[in-house]
């Protein structure tokens, strides 16, 4: 007796296209939700065409912006700024940080110096000068106010860029550049 050959019904390849698109559809889904997903995780580029870096810890390793953003309000973080000089970055009071970068280095003689959250103020322990918030003089003999950067928040990355542009605490030019 001859054996029949089982045959694919019509039902059954309609089945598997509806599964088929199914499956891409699902695919293609996941594919658009997940790419924003990868972009957060993939480091941008390190060094910018504008001379932007992106911000390091001290061991020269990549510091994660939720890292620095899990920091309670008003904390100063030390990061690896622009040619690796030491630069604060400020979490304000929405849990953002603050656009401004602040070089740690005195402009009277070059020292590096703490916040002191209890006077609100970064005080150098060479000479005591003191600068507010924003590294504007309060006392010197620094000269200056202290040099800025640009922050921001690119994905899971913290970019610094250089600030060229008017001085917004002086309203002149920057003595840096
Ligand atoms: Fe900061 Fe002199 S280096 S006060």
């Amino acid at each position: 007796m001859e054996e029949s050959l089982p045959i694919e019904s019509p039902s059954m390849s309609r089945r598997q296209l509806l599964n088929f698109l199914t499956g891409a559809a699902v695919a293609a889904t996941a594919g658009a939700a997940l790419y924003p997903v990868g972009k957060f995780f993939i480091p941008p580029k390190e060094v910018g065409e504008d001379g932007s870096i992106i911000a390091k810890d001290i061991n020269g390793n990549i510091i994660p912006a939720s890292q620095i953003l899990a920091e309670p309000p008003g904390t100063r973080a030390l990061v690896a700024g622009l040619a690796g000089e030491p630069t604060y970055l400020t979490i304000r009071e929405d849990g953002t940080l603050h656009p401004w970068g602040i070089a740690d280095n005195c402009t009277h003689l070059g020292c590096t110096f703490p916040w002191n959250p209890n006077d609100d103020q970064f005080q150098c322990p060479c000479h005591g000068s003191r600068y507010d918030p924003e590294g504007r003089v309060v006392r010197g003999p620094a000269p200056l106010p202290l040099q800025l950067a640009h922050v921001n928040v690119e994905g899971n990355y913290i970019r610094i860029s250089p600030w060229t542009e008017t001085d917004p605490r002086t309203g002149k030019k920057p003595w840096w550049i």
